[in-house]
């Protein structure tokens, strides 16, 4: 199967599994909670006394959180309109919700980027910079970060860098031996080498970090 196909059908699958969470176990936990407020209406109607309308509280305390944290799951695994939307757009969108979401700042300079970008070469680097963004976010330790993105020959790069607490990436490859954890770097590798790019992550423990991607925009 040529590696193009294989990243479209990696994100369509999940697209799929993001509807089917959305329609199946979401419906039937507001059905449930609807159900449950009837009864807590009744328990307190009939029951006032009894210690049945704390309880039934709790559960719907639970069910209720458990249903946020479905939905934003479901909202940061929702893709982009990829087709539609050009790189850039996609990008801004992406660092639009995680300052958002984060609080922090993200500096983000786009140069000469081709208008036409194949949509497995958009899909690859809109996941790479999510997770590059997320990593930063949760390892680094600062609030501000940069990200540019330049077009260079019919390549697309793309840097992520901060200037966090950094840390020792052989003593990382050696852990990863041991302990499968860790399938963000491996995942972002893997995505490049799919579209026959390369791939240079620099860090060092109070260097902060740097992150390098050059893919083809078209494959
Ligand atoms: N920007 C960064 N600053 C500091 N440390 C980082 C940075 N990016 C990655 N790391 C280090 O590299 C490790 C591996 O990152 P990786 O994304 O593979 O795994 P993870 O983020 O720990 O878990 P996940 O599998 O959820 O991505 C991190 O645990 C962290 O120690
Ligand atoms: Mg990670």
């Amino acid at each position: 199967m040529q590696a193009h196909s294989i990243l479209s059908i990696t994100e369509e699958e999940l697209s799929r599994i993001v509807l089917d969470i959305h329609d199946g176990p979401v419906q039937y936990q507001f059905t449930a909670l609807s159900l449950l407020a009837e009864i807590q209406n009744e328990v307190q109607q009939t029951q006032p006394r009894s210690d049945l309308a704390p309880r039934l509280a709790q559960v719907a305390m639970l069910l209720e959180s458990s249903l946020y944290e479905i939905r934003s799951f479901l909202g940061a695994f929702r893709p982009p309109e990829f087709r539609k939307r050009s790189l850039i757009s996609i990008f801004e969108g992406l660092i639009f919700q995680h300052e958002e979401w984060t609080h922090n700042t993200v500096e983000f300079v786009a140069e000469h980027v081709p208008a036409e970008v194949m949509l497995p070469v958009k899909i690859a680097l809109y996941r790479i910079l999510q997770e590059a963004l997320s990593n930063t976010y949760r390892h680094a330790g600062v609030e501000q970060y940069t990200v540019r993105v330049w077009g260079d020959d019919g390549d697309i790069c793309l840097t992520v860098t901060d200037e966090g607490c950094g840390f020792d990436p052989a003593q990382l490859a050696q852990k990863l031996d041991e302990n499968t954890q860790h399938i963000g770097l491996r995942g972002m590798k893997e995505r490049v080498a799919l579209l026959g790019g390369a791939f240079h992550l620099t860090s060092q423990p109070g260097q902060g970090t740097r992150l390098f991607i050059r893919v083809p925009a078209s494959v």
